[in-house]
């Protein structure tokens, strides 16, 4: 393993802009970018199709029995998410998804093995992953740890913005209380919840353009890496 690839986590809240920034901190190192939302919402698209309950334990060990989540990257180098052979990204951001996935990933079995598949990802380093538990769980260990937050508003207006792109509708305040009910069932469950690992550094992105969030990231990172080569 070269010393000098880092493992970068960004964890945060459901708008805080995580996945940009992310990936364009990615794009600049020429690292992996590895969105872990994106495996949640696949799981959780999977289960909604059998028509599965969160609480079904043994229906759920089968589904992860006979289900592969994994991510891909086409042509043009973006993340196409997969459920076994069929490329399910178009669907896994829809209302009905977004609703339900803050059930499914509370469910232990789930969120074992979706960090199982996460940490042989980025294992190699040279990563940027995102999510809500990469840097208390997944890689507790990670070179450097940010923790994105922002206002409510400044979120839903995000999530709000992107819809259309993704064909999706939904009203601001559908957005507003999806959102609020993910932070909230997020923050408090008991696997893993959403949390700030002691040895991150929060930014609060609610005032900064993606320019300057994905700056104070590499500069951090930057640094890291100069150290790790002396
Ligand atoms: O993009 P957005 O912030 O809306 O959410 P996401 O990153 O796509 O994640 C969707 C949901 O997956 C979250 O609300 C969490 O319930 C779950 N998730 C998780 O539990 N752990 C992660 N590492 C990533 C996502």
């Amino acid at each position: 393993m070269d010393e000098r690839k880092i493992i970068i986590a960004i964890d945060g809240p459901a708008g805080s802009g995580k996945s940009t920034t992310a990936r364009c901190v990615a794009q600049h190192f020429k690292y992996v970018y590895i969105d872990t939302g994106a495996m949640y919402r696949a799981i959780t698209f999977a289960a909604l199709r059998f028509n599965l309950y969160p609480d079904n334990h043994e229906k759920i060990n089968e589904l992860l029995e006979t289900t592969s989540i994994s991510l891909k990257r086409n042509e043009t180098g973006e993340q196409r998410t997969f459920v076994n052979e069929e490329d399910v990204t178009p669907h896994i951001r829809s209302k009905e998804v977004s609703e339900n996935v803050s059930y499914f990933s509370s469910v232990s079995r789930i969120r074992e093995a979706m960090v199982e598949i996460q940490r042989k990802l980025g294992q190699k380093g040279g990563i940027v992953m995102d999510g809500r538990d990469i840097g208390t769980v997944v890689f507790p260990n990670a070179d450097l740890k940010i923790f994105l937050v922002a206002s409510l508003e400044q979120r839903a207006k995000r999530r709000i913005a992107e819809l259309p792109a993704q064909s999706i509708v939904m009203s601001f305040d559908e957005v507003v209380e999806n959102i609020r009910q993910r932070d909230l069932l997020d923050s408090s469950r008991d696997h893993s919840p959403l949390m700030k690992a002691s040895d991150a550094i929060e930014i609060d992105t609610s005032y900064l353009t993606i320019e300057e969030q994905t700056e104070k990231i590499i500069v951090l990172a930057e640094n890291i890496i100069r150290r790790k080569s002396l």
